[in-house]
């Protein structure tokens, strides 16, 4: 599978066969996590964590046996960093056939963040389960699926616009339209999907919406969000990445995030 067949088939699993991943897909996977590398040049740490061994489970998952924890240091733009390293494992991990589902909420939290070693200046945004879907999810899984509409996604004209936040943007390039279907189709905390991209000539401001982390939160889940949609973009279109805010301007809770010039 290319690059879009990955973004395009990848799903939350949430129900596992049971299988164990093999030997050889752990090692093809922590040799991949060592390249994974992200625009902010801030490392994110991976650890792979068996999950009868360390004591772990999610109220939301059935029949995982391995999870995947991932550390940054607390530094500014460290959660937009984790969201695109953190992607790239999971659409790694997705070509070998192996299912995740970020998970930021729905764990006992301080159970993993001891057994992932997370220390004082660090934060675990998100851990993920790591195995084999099974034929069938769970009437659980169904139900939250059905319950947070994750099969939907907000069209263009909600997302994508040219010199400002009132037209829509035409993008004339094949390669950036196929790169912005790649964002849009990107896994986000309760399927919020907080991005919006303006595009002015070469270059493209990405824009959170914030909707769901309070002004003193440790960190902001939607900025993991932001950083899965330029990792999609990026991984798509190329180009390089910035953070020096254009003077637009942007409606209310919308915040400006980082700029990709193609
Ligand atoms: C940063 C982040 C945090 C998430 N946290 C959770 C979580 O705590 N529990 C859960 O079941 N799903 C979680 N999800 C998965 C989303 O609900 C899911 O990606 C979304 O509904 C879209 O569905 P899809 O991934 O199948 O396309 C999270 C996703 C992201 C990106």
């Amino acid at each position: 599978m290319d690059m879009m067949e990955l973004i395009r088939t990848r799903k939350s699993v949430r129900t596992f066969d049971g299988k164990a991943v093999t030997d050889a897909d752990r090692k093809k996977l922590t040799e991949f996590i060592r390249t994974i590398q992200n625009p902010y040049e801030i490392p994110v740490e991976f650890v792979l964590l068996d999950a009868e061994a360390h004591g772990l489970s999610s109220p939301v998952l059935k029949g995982e046996q391995l999870y995947i924890a991932g550390k940054v240091r607390k530094v500014p733009h460290c959660e937009e960093a984790f969201g695109y390293s953190f992607e790239k494992m999971v659409l790694y991990a997705w070509s070998l056939g192996i299912g995740t589902t970020w998970i930021g909420g729905t764990m006992k939290r301080e159970i993993f963040e001891r057994e992932a070693g997370v220390q004082p200046d660090e934060i675990m945004p998100c851990i993920s389960p790591l195995g084999f879907p099974a034929k069938k999810r769970s009437l659980k899984e169904i139900a939250m699926r059905t319950g947070i509409k994750a099969d939907k996604r907000k069209p263009d004209q909600e997302l994508f616009f040219e010199r400002g936040f009132s037209a829509p943007m035409q993008p004339d390039d094949p390669q950036i339209t196929a790169a912005l279907e790649a964002v849009r189709l990107a896994p986000s905390a309760v399927n919020k999907q907080p991005w919006r991209i303006v595009k002015c000539g070469s270059s493209y401001h990405f824009y959170e919406v914030r909707t769901l982390s309070a002004d003193d939160a440790p960190w902001d889940v939607q900025k993991v969000d932001l950083g899965i949609a330029i990792c999609h973009f990026m991984s798509i279109a190329g180009g390089s990445l910035t953070v020096s805010e254009p003077e637009i301007k942007a409606p209310e809770h919308t915040v400006y995030i980082a700029t990709v010039t193609v």
